[in-house]
């Protein structure tokens, strides 16, 4: 997207709520390699990754993105919101949106409440419909949900894509307040590239394959993925979308404290940080604990910086994804003081009262 004027000063939303939520099963590498042709050593050269968290039979993405948000409306501590929006790559159902039944299982019912569908990039497209909706007056508070369980999309039988993804998500309070006070959500970049649909992919499912005759493979309703030209892709869209925002900012380089990308591989990673000239220090991954939980992937990792102190309040972070479609997005914030954070990797350990 091309040059938007700085966000209004008068009306920015900033980010006063977090937290995420992984469900309880955790499979490692070493239960893949028991069924699958890999190794841990393979999954963690290759991609960082150590371990990741599945949904239990039966749960669906609302079910984390409900535990997600309720957690952080209480490290908000509202009750109340004016818009529900939940990104996501595996709503409950095509129709309808997840959103609206989160709401209404987080008592919000009469909330506006719509999904993003922008696959990795999904959470940072909702930033920046959230900060839009409150810079124009429509919200005053909004809830952000990436919640994902790409568990049931992806090919058990797929060793490629098995060893990457995990279910998860991560959530977000937005408010109405100003660009100068900790928490603003400032300048961003959004993109997408179309002619890069086939790279990631479920054929099945849509308008465009049920209007095929005859019966569906029952591959195409499994998530496909060509892995190493989307690894060429997520590192230059990545580090190009960081860097317009940077621009647009007036920022250097050197202004950012903390850079939390779409935690897709590790490898992309560390090259997106040193693409940037960010020292490997400034990066924040939590990939080997989670995998790559598509739009759950960067509240998940805030949540988990912030319930490990590894980010301050008043530092700056710039948070950049990539994904299907293809899409990519990045965004500048001033991190929060925030009164209650819980770790995500605890919460499913407790019963709420
Ligand atoms: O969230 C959206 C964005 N997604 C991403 O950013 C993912 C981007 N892509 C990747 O992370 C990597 O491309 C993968 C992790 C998917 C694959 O890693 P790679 O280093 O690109 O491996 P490759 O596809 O080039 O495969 C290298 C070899 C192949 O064998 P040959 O042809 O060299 O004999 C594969 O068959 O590794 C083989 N291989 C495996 N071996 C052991 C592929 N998957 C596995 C596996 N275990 N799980």
């Amino acid at each position: 997207m091309s040059a938007p004027p700085s966000p209004p000063r008068d009306r920015a939303a900033v980010l006063c709520g977090l937290a995420g939520w992984l469900p309880s099963r955790v499979v490692t590498n070493q239960e893949l390699a028991g069924r699958l042709d890999t190794s841990d050593t393979w999954i963690r050269t290759r991609t960082g990754i150590g371990r990741r968290h599945f949904a239990e039979p039966g749960q669906a993405t609302s079910d984390l993105a409900v535990e997600a948000g309720r957690r952080a409306l209480r490290s908000a501590g509202v009750e109340e919101v004016d818009v529900v929006i939940v990104a996501t790559t595996t709503p409950d159902r095509s129709c309808p949106a997840t959103a609206p039944l989160v709401a209404d299982r987080l008592g919000l019912t009469g909330a506006a409440a719509f999904d993003v569908g922008a696959v990795c990039t999904g959470f940072v497209y909702g930033l920046a419909s959230a900060a839009g909706l409150i810079a124009a007056g429509v919200a005053e508070r909004v809830l952000l949900i990436g919640a994902d369980t790409y568990s049931t999309i992806v090919d058990p039988d797929d060793r490629t894509n098995a060893i990457i993804f995990g279910d998860g998500a991560g959530a977000v309070v937005l408010r109405v307040g100003h660009a100068d006070e900790p928490g603003a959500v400032g300048h961003f970049d959004l993109g997408s590239d179309g002619a890069g649909e086939e790279l990631i992919m479920v054929a099945a499912g849509g308008s465009r394959q049920r209007s095929t005759p005859g019966p569906v493979a029952p591959q195409d309703h499994h998530f496909a993925m060509r892995g190493k030209e989307v690894f060429r892709h997520a590192v230059t869209r990545m580090t190009a979308s960081a860097r317009a925002t940077l621009t647009l900012a007036d920022c250097k380089v050197d202004d950012i404290d903390r850079i939390v990308p779409h935690q897709a591989n590790l490898r992309i990673l560390r090259s997106v940080a040193e693409d940037l000239g960010l020292p490997p220090e400034r990066l924040v991954t939590n990939v080997e604990s989670v995998g790559n939980t598509g739009a759950a992937s960067i509240p998940l990792a805030l949540a988990d910086a912030a319930a490990q102190h590894t980010v301050q309040a008043g530092e700056h972070v710039l948070l950049t994804a990539f994904g299907g479609g293809l899409t990519w997005g990045s965004c500048l914030l001033t991190w929060p003081a925030l009164a209650r954070i819980d770790d995500p990797h605890k919460t499913w350990e407790r019963q709420e009262p």
